[in-house]
């Protein structure tokens, strides 16, 4: 059984139709990737996901429905979307970020505290900044918050949405290693990414997501020498 099966998904903001009729399937400890263009519905399917976005169809977790659940039940079954563009609360410090992403598990405290420190140790540069507001961190840190504050929530289930936009190359390859570490550690991962050579270096398996559809599925090795792919994703980022 997969611990993520989407089956023909449909999402409509008003009389726009955005997905159209999306299956797919993420593997325990198993890491997504899904490319496409702009506006292909991709930030949308993971909204759908989160229940930020109203579905039609079925999405199953550890084989549960979960696509009438509310925003904070999908939390609450260890489903972390961490949002494009970051999405942090910029008036909180560093510390504050983190604990909001820590909010339902209550009065660990200890484990909280804990947590904090590893991220810490994942990403020195957020110790540094542990008191300054997130609003004034750079593009790079403000990344690392968020993939932090969303591993706070100790995720079963990571929903990663284009985490490498914007970056430098030398901050993007830091990025790709700490999704790398992250996968190590056991979470299943669903990586929303534009920028296809880096999807293709870290995913297990690919989906290309175009006009609301899944317009081709495969292994990286695969698609990488799929003449549409090479000519339409490979190289341009
Ligand atoms: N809240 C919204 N209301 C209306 N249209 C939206 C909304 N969010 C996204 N869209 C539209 O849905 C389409 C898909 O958007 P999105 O899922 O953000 O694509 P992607 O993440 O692949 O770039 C785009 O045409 C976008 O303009
Ligand atoms: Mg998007």
């Amino acid at each position: 059984m997969p611990l993520v099966e989407i089956r023909d998904l449909w999402v409509s903001y008003g009389k726009a139709q955005i997905l159209e009729g999306v299956s797919m399937e993420v593997e325990a400890e198993e890491l997504v990737a899904v490319i496409g263009p702009n506006g292909a519905g991709k930030t949308t399917l993971l909204r759908a996901i989160s229940r930020v976005a109203e579905p039609r169809g079925s999405v199953f977790f550890e084989g549960q429905r979960i696509d009438h659940l509310s925003p904070v039940e999908v939390v609450k079954r260890g489903i972390i979307h961490c949002p494009e563009r970051r999405r942090l609360f910029p008036d909180l410090s560093v510390e504050d970020n983190l604990k909001m992403g820590a909010y339902l598990r209550g009065k660990d405290r200890e484990g909280i505290l804990r947590d904090m420190e590893m991220m810490f140790s994942l990403f020195p540069i957020l110790k540094e900044r542990r008191t300054q507001d997130a609003g004034t961190l750079s593009g790079g840190e403000q990344q690392m918050l968020a993939i932090a504050r969303s591993l706070m929530s100790q995720p079963k289930f990571l929903m990663l949405d284009e985490p490498s936009l914007g970056l430098a190359i030398l901050v993007r390859k830091l990025i790709a290693d700490t999704i790398k570490g992250i996968k190590e550690d056991g979470v299943t991962i669903l990586l929303v990414e534009q920028d296809a050579d880096l999807a293709f270096d870290l995913a297990d398996r690919v989906y290309v997501l175009e006009h609301g559809k899944v317009a081709l599925q495969g292994l990286p090795k695969d698609l990488m020498n799929d003449p549409y792919i090479k000519e339409i994703y490979l190289g341009i980022v």
